[in-house]
């Protein structure tokens, strides 16, 4: 296998902080062309995709400048310096008679972005990578990403067959046993945080929300048994996070930084939704039962409903009163029930009346997690938290995730304060709080096993508990990636 396949490099962490990383300036019609600047960020957004290691289509890789000047599948150079003609990949983006290659099934480069690349080519494709910014770090599936110490882990999901336990690591998403018992792969995107990942219903695709902040968002759809990187569709100039999964399995949901929340085909990363009435950051989703609803909650302290199929805000599900808001909310989760349908719609709610009864748990920077209805079923009067149906016992510090499990009769919550955290199961009815044993640090994440016997918790300090969700013992504890002890790979 030619190297080239899966070789590339990355921009170490050092080089995130750099200023030169944040969206691309505008482009401009005098000077020379810069790559970092002006090109970079066109082929980011709209190659890398289907050009990269783990997803090299028609043998090209776009994500490392030299890969660019070699040949894929057809043995044309992409980019000859200086000589746009004998560049193949300008062929390939350019619009003939309507008709473009490149990106396929995507909207062509507009006119003035294909101008860009053509006078860059023209004037040398030089690299003009700033130093600061070349400081690398190789990671590929042959040379994975070397831990000196385990990074925080922020989301961790079981398949629905029971057989993996998968958590977030460094440029990947690390498939372990279901009992933690052995490492089974290592699925390496582009993204260096894998923030969020969800199971698909049926399980046979992993969905990862992540990016490289100030740089781009991605969103990966990995076949689990193949360990293949089906979609990788950027999404922003910035890390993404609360991926979900419709019920249906055909689209995934996520917040981003610019305060939309949006959802792609899980087919194709094709985005099929966005609604941007959020005021901060949108943190977390989940779907209805039915899936003609979309629940979205994030930093503005708020969480709202949107109809999918015409992508419009409906609700605020929570109170919206100045002074009932209690900090952002950082994660909410649709409570399996048997399916019950609404005894009544307020006639003043827009969109799509809702047929199926639905309750979430929301929770956040103010430690308590709550139960809501998802659909409101009064008029709004003002002050009103009329969806509102329970409040549980605080824990300490912010709460990052909440989770039911497969019953619906339970949910596990983790959460962080000074330096210390903690992982409690709580019963709905009646409310109680079980927390759980020995855990060592700031918690981030939780999974309910698909049997509802255990849960997976994980934060800052990268262990990985594995407690027995009715006693709250703890039942295993290991580090989630392999620690070498050694420096990156030159
Ligand atoms: C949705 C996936 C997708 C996207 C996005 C995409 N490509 Fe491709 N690209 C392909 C596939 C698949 C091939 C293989 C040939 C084919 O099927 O048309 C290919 C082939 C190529 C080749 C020829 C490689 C060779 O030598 O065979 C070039 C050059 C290329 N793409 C450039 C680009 C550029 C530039 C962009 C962005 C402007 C882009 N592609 C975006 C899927 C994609």
């Amino acid at each position: 296998m030619p190297s080239l396949r899966w070789s590339w490099v990355v921009a170490g962490i050092a080089a995130l902080a750099n200023a030169a990383f944040s969206q691309p300036k505008a482009e401009t019609a005098d000077g020379p062309v810069s790559y970092f600047k002006e090109i970079r960020p066109i082929f980011q957004q709209n190659c890398q995709g289907c050009h990269q290691p783990a997803k090299a289509q028609g043998g090209y890789i776009m994500t490392e400048f030299a890969e660019l000047l070699k040949a894929g599948e057809t043995g044309k150079p992409g980019i000859v310096p200086g000589k746009p003609e004998q560049s193949y990949l300008l062929d390939e983006i350019r619009v003939k008679d309507g008709q473009h290659e490149m990106p396929k099934n995507r909207d062509a480069l507009t006119a003035k972005q294909f101008a860009l690349v053509e006078r860059w080519i023209k004037e040398g494709a030089k690299d003009d990578t700033p130093a600061s910014a070349k400081e690398k770090v190789t990671v590929d599936e042959d040379h994975p990403h070397q831990y000196l110490s385990p990074p925080v882990v922020t989301s961790l999901a079981f398949s629905p067959n029971g057989k993996y336990l998968a958590v977030t690591g460094y440029h990947e998403v690390l498939l372990h046993t279901a009992d933690g018992g052995k490492l089974e792969a290592r699925l390496i995107g582009l993204s260096e945080q894998t923030r969020s990942i969800a199971f698909s219903p049926d399980g046979l695709w992993l969905a990862v929300a992540g990016g490289s902040p100030g740089r781009f968002g991605e969103i990966q759809i990995w076949n689990v048994e193949k360990r293949k990187l089906k979609v990788s569709a950027p999404v922003t100039f910035d890390t993404l996070s609360g991926v979900s999964w419709s019920p249906d399995g055909k689209l995934v949901a996520f917040g981003c930084t610019d305060n939309t929340v949006r959802a792609v085909d899980a087919d194709t990363g094709k985005q099929v939704l966005q609604m941007g009435t959020h005021s901060d950051w949108v943190l977390t989703t989940t779907f209805s039962q039915d899936g003609l609803h979309l629940v979205s909650g994030g930093r503005d302290m708020t969480v709202k409903l949107t109809d999918v199929p015409t992508q419009r805000f409906i609700d605020n599900v929570t109170s919206i009163t100045p002074g009932a808001l209690k900090g952002g909310v950082m994660t909410i989760d649709r409570r399996p029930m048997k399916e019950k349908k609404m005894q009544k719609v307020p006639n003043d709610t827009p969109g799509a009346k809702p047929n199926v009864y639905d309750e979430i748990v929301s929770a956040g920077s103010d430690g308590t997690p709550r139960l809501y209805k998802m659909h409101r079923e009064v008029k709004r009067e003002i002050g009103d938290d009329s969806n509102k149906l329970k409040q549980f016992e605080p824990m300490p510090g912010r709460i990052s995730c909440a989770k039911f499990n497969p019953a619906g009769d339970r949910f596990a919550a983790t959460s962080s304060l000074d330096g210390k955290g903690e992982v409690s199961i709580y019963t709905i009815e009646p409310a109680k709080k079980l927390v759980c044993e020995k855990v060592s640090g700031p918690a981030y994440a939780v999974a309910w096993s698909p049997d509802g016997a255990r849960i997976a918790s994980a934060g800052f300090d990268g262990k990985v508990w594995i407690h027995d969700a009715a006693t709250g013992k703890l039942v295993k504890e290991f580090t989630a990636v392999p620690i070498t002890g050694k420096t990156a790979a030159k």
